[in-house]
């Protein structure tokens, strides 16, 4: 049988995996590849540190240059994450006549056009299913399999880290900073989880998820997002006694001829599917015009499930499927966006809003005007003592003596843009205590 030498650069939480697959089961990755795939070299910052895997000291080095130098090695993983030195060395590496797999999507989703452009020049591809929903293979469903359809819409749960904290807080009551400490121990959190919770990770996979669905060349950073590191239990529980649960979700969804992209926690129905995706799990939706809808659900993070993405495109590429996809697809390619990306303030939707407030005559009355001002229409209210809340009381011109409440108010549809003004009204108000909670509702 051929063989064929590739290498891996960053043995952390996947590169790890990786290679734990190309040597445990070399057999498997063999049939599937059509060549024996031989890991070369194992590119490592620091030698003599403990290996995160058991892998034959011989091939380990910490200089790039074994693995450019190398003639025979065809496809690299590189699996280091952030942007620098993974930029350069990913362009290292293509100018050095690798074909490259990745699962770094900050770096795609940042450098995405630099990275792409380079690798048609010298006529190499990228691999990146792993840079999106972990071993979910949704980069190639999206890009292949659906390519009959005009997609219309994609709502995913696109964070591994996030879904585990928001299940933990909400299953077993746990506090935020348990919950994140212990996703950066399975190795679901980046080496900065800042990320992961402030919505940006899911924020760089949406980029690319609507890059590949809508032609829409995104610069990420201009996603509208909200984490979850604000998210209250409170709020937990009111979604569950409303039927809803709290989930971070990416949307990317067509409506007339534009584009509208966010991501923000979201009440989603209990027992509808994405409500019940829980812990490291991911999951997307995906509506397209000729199938109709899509649900794809998988481990969105950690180190076998990632494994299992980057080692499929290893093999993938190995077999030469990679370098004809890497060619078809238009993703960064040169071509003008297609789509418009539409006003974030028109976009439309259901609101969940908890609102503390003095519990005096008018105030409910107050609160209906000023939402009614903004064309807000409230679908239902629940009062419940504010017990719970982490919010601290604003002063009040009674000296605050009059006991506090929390309204839980769903409303109708209504336009971000008008809730955002209502908001800030709300908040301003002599009767209302601290900031007030604002969720979608899908
Ligand atoms: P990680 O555990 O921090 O591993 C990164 C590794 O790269 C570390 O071992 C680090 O070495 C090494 N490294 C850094 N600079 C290097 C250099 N110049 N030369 C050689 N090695 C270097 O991160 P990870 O979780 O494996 O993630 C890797 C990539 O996969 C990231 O882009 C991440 O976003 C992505 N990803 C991760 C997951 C997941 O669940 N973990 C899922 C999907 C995608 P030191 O230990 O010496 O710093
Ligand atoms: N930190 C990421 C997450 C890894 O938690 O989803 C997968 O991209």
């Amino acid at each position: 049988m051929n063989s064929t030498k590739v290498a891996i650069v960053g043995l952390g939480t996947v590169g790890s995996g990786v290679a734990e697959i190309l040597l445990n089961h070399a057999d498997r990755v063999a049939r599937h590849a059509g060549s024996q795939v031989d890991l070369a070299h194992v590119v490592v910052r620091d030698k003599s540190k403990p290996l995160r895997a058991e892998v034959p000291a011989s091939i380990v080095t910490e200089s790039l240059e074994d693995v450019i130098a190398d003639t025979d090695v065809k496809v690299v993983a590189q699996l280091i994450g952030g942007i620098e030195p993974a930029r350069s060395i990913m362009l290292k590496l293509l100018e050095g006549g690798k074909d490259v797999v990745t699962a770094n999507k900050a770096l795609l989703a940042e450098h995405g056009a630099e990275l792409f452009s380079k690798a048609r020049e010298v006529g190499r591809s990228i691999a990146f299913e792993a840079s999106v929903a972990g071993g979910i293979p949704i980069i190639a469903n999206i890009s292949q399999c659906l390519s009959a359809n005009q997609i219309t819409s994609l709502r995913g749960i696109l964070n591994g880290t996030s879904n585990f904290i928001v299940s933990q807080m909400e299953e077993l009551g746990k506090d935020y900073a348990e919950a994140l400490k212990e996703a950066q121990d399975l190795g679901y959190a980046e080496a900065d989880p800042a990320m992961d919770v402030d919505g940006s990770d899911a924020a760089q996979k949406l980029a690319i998820l609507a890059h590949l669905a809508f032609g829409a060349d995104v610069d990420w950073n201009e996603i509208p997002r909200e984490g979850i590191a604000s998210l209250e239990i409170v709020d937990m529980q009111c979604a569950a006694e409303l039927g809803f649960r709290i989930k971070l979700l990416a949307v990317a969804s067509m409506s007339n001829e534009q584009l509208e992209l966010h991501v923000s926690p979201t009440l989603v129905k209990r027992g509808t599917p994405l409500a019940e995706v829980r812990a490291a799990f991911n999951a997307v939706s995906v509506e397209g015009d000729a199938v109709g809808p899509v649900f794809y659900q998988g481990q969105g993070a950690g180190q076998m499930p990632t494994a299992s993405a980057v080692a499929a495109d290893l093999i993938d590429t190995v077999v030469g499927r990679a370098s004809i996809t890497f060619k078809a697809t238009e993703l960064w390619s040169d071509g003008k966006p297609r789509i418009q990306l539409g006003d974030p303030k028109q976009s439309r939707s259901r609101y969940y809003l908890r609102v503390i407030v003095r519990d005096r005559p008018g105030v409910l009355a107050e609160l209906a005007s000023v939402l009614g001002k903004h064309d807000v229409s409230i679908a239902s209210m629940i009062q419940k003592a504010a017990e719970g809340s982490q919010q601290g009381p604003k002063p009040s011109s009674d000296g605050g003596s009059t006991p506090v409440v929390s309204l839980i108010i769903m409303t109708h549809e209504a336009l971000a843009g008008s809730m955002a003004k209502a908001i800030g009204e709300i908040d301003e108000l002599d009767a209302v205590t601290g900031p007030s909670v604002r969720m979608r509702v899908m």
